[in-house]
């Protein structure tokens, strides 16, 4: 079962670098991987401001990385991405439910997530539900399943 901790900053460039390997599993292209690497890439800034855990084994491995902001337009599950080779042992379940949790810390009654349509599933299983769509962040005239999870 993987333990959450709080992500540390020596971590950052490894954690971008996890969730760009993680975004791949869904077969995008180099050209497209390199425009989602910016919305993907950790700063000081998103630990100072944002709720970021990450997942690790019994050696500390890190198995993968969740971030949850709140802010006037709501509370976003920002990042939620799994180590590829370790998808589909629970780790996105654990790293959803704390975040679900410090989403309800910050006072969050529900949780805005933009997801990859590769994930759409894994949210419905908690109860999200479809709520539109939003503008991809890294690419113009893409649009994204926006869901909204009651807390
Ligand atoms: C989507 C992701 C976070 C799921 O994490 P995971 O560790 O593989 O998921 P888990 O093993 O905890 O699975 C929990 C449940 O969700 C289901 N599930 C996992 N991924 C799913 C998917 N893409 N679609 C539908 N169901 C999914 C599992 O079958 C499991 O169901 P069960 O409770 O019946 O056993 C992970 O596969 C990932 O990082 N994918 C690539 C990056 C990505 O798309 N991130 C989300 C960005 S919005």
């Amino acid at each position: 079962m993987a333990q959450i901790r709080r992500a540390r900053a020596v971590e950052l460039e490894a954690l971008s670098a996890l969730c760009l390997r993680s975004k791949a599993v869904h077969g995008y292209s180099a050209t497209l991987l390199e425009a989602f690497r910016q919305e993907l890439t950790l700063s000081h800034w998103d630990l100072d401001e944002d709720e970021v855990a990450v997942a690790v084994d019994g050696e500390d491995n890190i198995l993968g990385i969740v971030q949850v902001s709140t802010g006037p337009a709501g509370c976003f599950l920002e990042k939620l991405f799994v180590e590829p080779d370790r998808a589909g042992a629970g780790v996105g379940r654990v790293l959803m439910d704390w975040a679900c949790e410090a989403a309800r810390r910050r006072g969050a009654p529900n949780m805005i997530i933009e997801s990859d349509p590769g994930a759409v599933g894994f949210y419905t299983r908690y109860g999200a539900r479809e709520a539109g769509t939003a503008p991809s962040e890294s690419v113009s005239g893409r649009s994204l399943p926006r869901l909204l999870l009651k807390l």
